[in-house]
């Protein structure tokens, strides 16, 4: 496996391979690979000839008061995890090589409305800098193909909207969210709870099945199901963000004969802010 940390590095390793006709798979990350990381880096290895992964926490999708100082770093870890794996290229670039001029003089790409709601709401700087850092990788690693989880719904609906908007050559892939035994969908921040935490923290995604249940059984008072997953989650001994129904292609409020919806939550319980949420079809 090649790793590599200059633009110019990755540059020539990828014209070399799109000369050869290689079909190049991409999963960006953060790092601190769990298996739902894996489980991308599984199925981008299973469909590219050519698989790269990028390791790289971006200080533009971090508010002032976040947690970019903590966040962990398990580099030689997850470059081992990786080279087993079968991928081809470790890309694990610099703040100056991604962002040259300055992260705090980025000129943001912006992805109007979807931005703003939901996880947009307490965090208004997140996605347009997880657009900005996925448009800059995109343009660095020419993937034909990149594949991001569903564990964050929102986000994987900002890059395809943003490749959508931008007309960028390049067919995104959502991947189901891979859950611990209890539910709890696997994240880099679940280390931050402490074990009392972590035995409240299945709540959310309990809160999400029952919620899920009750319209497949036919209730459609989305707003009365919503306070009902908030009750829940507060009960469970977290501070609930937000608990709502949206519909699944763009995140608005649906109409009652909504066919394809998403049920979306997040709430804090001690450092960690939790996200999760179920798709279903009626
Ligand atoms: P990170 O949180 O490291 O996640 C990298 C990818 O793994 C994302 O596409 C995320 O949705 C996916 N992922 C995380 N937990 C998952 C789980 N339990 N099941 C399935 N997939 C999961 O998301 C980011 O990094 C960054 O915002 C990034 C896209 C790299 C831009 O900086």
């Amino acid at each position: 496996m090649f790793i590599v940390e200059t633009v110019a590095g990755i540059h020539e390793l990828i014209t070399a391979w799109r000369q050869q006709g290689e079909r190049i798979v991409f999963v960006p990350t953060m790092g601190n690979l769990h298996e739902g990381h894996l489980s991308l880096i599984r199925e981008a290895v299973r469909l590219g000839n050519r698989t790269v992964v990028s390791i790289y926490i971006n200080p533009t999708q971090f508010g002032e008061n976040e947690d970019i100082g903590t966040y962990p770093r398990t580099f030689d870890e997850d470059s081992d995890k990786l080279e087993q794996m079968g991928v081809d290229l470790l890309f694990a670039p610099t703040n100056e090589e991604i962002y040259p001029e300055g992260s705090d003089r980025v000129k943001r790409i912006e992805v109007p409305e979807l931005s703003a709601i939901l996880c947009g709401v307490t965090r208004p700087h997140f996605f347009s800098g997880v657009a900005t850092v996925v448009n800059r990788l995109f343009d660095m690693v020419q993937p034909d193909l990149a594949i991001f989880g569903e564990k964050d719904f929102q986000q994987l609906l900002v890059v395809k909207h943003m490749v959508a908007d931008l007309k960028l050559p390049v067919e995104v892939l959502g991947m189901p969210t891979v859950r611990e035994h209890d539910g709890l969908a696997m994240s880099s921040r679940n280390s931050y709870l402490a074990v009392d935490e972590r035995k409240k923290a299945p709540c959310i995604y309990q809160a999400l099945c029952i919620a899920r249940d009750s319209i497949l059984a036919g209730e459609n008072d989305w707003s009365a199901i919503e306070a009902a997953g908030s009750q829940a989650i507060q009960a469970g001994g977290l501070t609930p963000d937000y608990f709502n129904i949206r519909r699944a292609s763009d995140l608005m409020s649906p109409e009652v004969d909504e066919k394809s919806l998403v049920i979306l939550a997040a709430a804090w319980l001690g450092k960690a802010r939790l996200i999760d949420n179920i798709s279903l079809t009626r």
